[in-house]
């Protein structure tokens, strides 16, 4: 196996970032440079992400993010082998924005050019940090995803199961906006619960009581919408107490469906007796204590080894794309700077 240095370029959403990832001939890999610059300030007045926004922002910084990682790393485009971009899914102006960039830089140093589903970037991950062997499960909790995923090759995953409607993140950001907290609400409501009473509240567990392992999140928000207008109807407000109990009650019904439907996602996957088995988690809400916590008891229960990359490669990186395109190259999936950006893009 050659060693390979590969630059990532990503841009789905509202974190623009560069990466430089070397990995050598036994495949140990190193993150030589990441660059990640967040948008939240830009579209912290409009209470979420607004797409026009973010492609302008990721048209006006990704050069800049390319150059930093390149000079972070020591190394200049001419020391590449091959660039990985981001192609999808995610919102259109962003994700055209880092295609644009990736393909002109190719043009220009003639590298071979990978496109990458970024769901995938977060599956593979845990081998980027932990050379995890295939197969392992893999839980992506995140603001804009929640699936299952058994990943058993570079680009083979078998779905399990994920959110019929909002992704955890999503709602952990509504609620602190229900609450009015600060954004992004998973820290915030976090930090809250710590000091609340999970049992005095208590919000649905939603589709416990269907098999399978889908997951939902929007009639929570609902019921936690009713809570607090019944405190604020019986009390003319809340409390800060009864805002921590809120967000306890809600952090212990998200935990306590994470929990369960990985249980059921995991008899699944031992069935395909791995040698190996390992749940591996990537995604912002894989930073929550509790939920972490709780996971990694559940995998005890079976067995199972419990892998969370730290939180700068779960969260959204270009890392994790230079590293899944090294494993697309190695894998002989062919390059091509004719590839096209994708705003939907199961896996
Ligand atoms: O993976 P990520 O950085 O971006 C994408 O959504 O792609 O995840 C961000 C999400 C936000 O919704 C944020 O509120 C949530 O992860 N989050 C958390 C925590 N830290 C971040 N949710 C719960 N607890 C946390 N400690
Ligand atoms: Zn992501």
């Amino acid at each position: 196996m050659a060693a390979l240095t590969f630059l990532g370029i990503e841009s789905s959403c509202d974190d623009s970032a560069a990466a430089v990832v070397r990995a050598d001939e036994n495949g140990v890999a190193e993150v030589m440079a990441s660059v990640v610059e967040g948008q939240t300030s830009l579209h912290a007045a409009f209470g979420g992400v607004v797409p026009e926004i973010a492609a302008r922002a990721h048209a006006e910084r990704l050069d800049y993010c390319v150059d930093r990682a390149l000079s972070e790393a020591g190394l200049s485009l001419h020391n590449i082998d091959g660039i990985a971009v981001t192609s999808g899914p995610g919102l259109i102006g962003g994700v055209l924005s880092g295609v644009m960039l990736a393909k002109g830089l190719a043009a220009g140093a003639k590298r071979p050019l990978w496109g990458v589903n970024h769901l995938a970037g977060h599956a593979l991950t845990p081998r980027l940090t932990d050379g995890l062997p295939f197969p392992y499960l893999m839980l992506l909790v995140s603001g804009g995803h929640c699936q299952f995923l058994i990943v058993e090759g570079v680009d083979r995953f078998r779905r399990l199961g994920g959110t019929i409607d909002d992704a955890p993140g999503e709602a952990f950001d509504k609620v602190a906006k229900l609450l009015g907290l600060a954004q992004p609400g998973g820290p915030v409501v976090e930090r809250e619960a710590a000091d609340g009473n999970p049992a005095r509240f208590t919000f649905p567990r939603p589709l416990l009581d269907r098999p399978g392992c889908d997951l939902s999140f929007s009639g929570l928000k609902t019921a936690l919408l009713r809570a607090r207008d019944a405190l604020v109807a019986e009390k003319c407000g809340i409390t800060v107490q009864d805002r921590r109990d809120i967000c306890a009650g809600f952090q212990a019904a998200v935990t306590d469906v994470l929990a369960e439907k990985t249980h059921r996602a995991l008899a699944i996957y031992l069935e395909q007796r791995p040698l190996v088995p390992a749940l591996a988690v990537a995604g912002g809400v894989a930073a929550n204590k509790t939920i972490r916590a709780r996971l990694e008891t559940v995998c005890g229960e079976n067995g199972v080894r419990f892998v969370a990359p730290p939180l700068r490669l779960c969260t959204d990186n270009a890392a994790m794309i230079a590293w899944a395109g090294i494993e697309q190259a190695r894998a002989g999936m062919p390059s091509g700077i004719d590839l096209v950006a994708r705003p939907r893009w199961p896996l």
